[in-house]
């Protein structure tokens, strides 16, 4: 059985008082209540110290981060290493979002190098993955998906999937009001898990793209969506505890 994995990208938001705020409403929410999802929060890099204090002693909210260098040390002024994100406590790291795509230029060669060092320092990547909106009209979705997945494939690691994640996030639905539907999204997490092989039953695979209360439970009702990764929601408590919640 694949636990429900519920995920929040801040993205570059808030300010240290916020993350204080916002983990202090996140802890007496999801203690107050039943909820059997797995939490991970990814802030940016200068609240994970906060983060990680606050979620110390909550069970099921793990700390994660954004985005991670490929490289493990040395002269790469302005990255951050997976042993570093270790040492501070995170546990996932976010690898291959869109905006670190298409604003950063990342090649789908450099998220897999990125996705190689997160598992050999011990941390669990979560690979994301999706089509922009005109790659869907012209009928390449599982085509870009395919590809962006044997990048990693490509790279021959030893239990590629084991211990890794995978978020299937729509460009066109990050952000825009615009989620998938329940069936547009089931359909390419089945092909995703196909892609798996083995390891394909075990392996969690998030759905992410303005992900909010109102639409988080008929997502996770299908067979293999197995969590969301959220942006905007995760911003607030009540409605990020919410789609938590959704999982049961
Ligand atoms: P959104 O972002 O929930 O605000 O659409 C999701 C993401 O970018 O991970």
């Amino acid at each position: 059985m694949r636990k429900t994995l519920v995920a929040a990208n801040w993205k570059m938001h808030g300010t240290k008082a916020f993350a204080e705020q916002l983990l202090a409403e996140l802890n007496s929410g999801l203690e107050s209540g039943e909820c059997s999802a797995e939490v991970v929060i990814c802030p940016p890099f200068p609240y994970l110290g906060v983060v990680g204090a606050a979620a110390e002693n909550v069970e099921q909210v793990a700390l994660g981060a954004q985005n991670l260098s490929e490289q493990p040390s040395g002269a790469y002024t302005g990255e951050v290493s997976a042993e570093m994100l270790l040492d501070c406590g995170a546990r996932y790291v976010i690898v291959g979002h869109s905006e670190r795509r298409s604003l950063y230029g990342e090649s789908s060669e450099l998220v897999a190098a990125k996705f190689a060092a997160a598992k050999s320092a011990g941390l669990m990547p979560i690979l994301c993955v999706g089509e922009s909106l005109q790659e869907r009209e012209a009928g390449n979705t599982l085509k870009v998906i395919a590809e962006q997945i044997q990048a990693v494939v490509d790279l021959d690691l030893e239990n590629t999937w084991q211990s890794a994640v995978i978020a299937y996030e729509p460009v066109w639905a990050i952000g825009t009001g615009k989620t998938a539907s329940p069936e547009q999204a089931q359909e390419v997490h089945q092909f995703i898990r196909q892609q798996l092989g083995e390891a394909g039953p075990a392996t969690q695979i998030l759905y992410g793209g303005s992900v909010k209360a109102a639409n988080a439970a008929e997502l996770f009702a299908r067979e293999d969506i197995d969590g969301a990764l959220v942006g905007g929601a995760s911003l607030q408590a009540d409605e990020f505890i919410k789609i938590c919640r959704a999982a049961d």
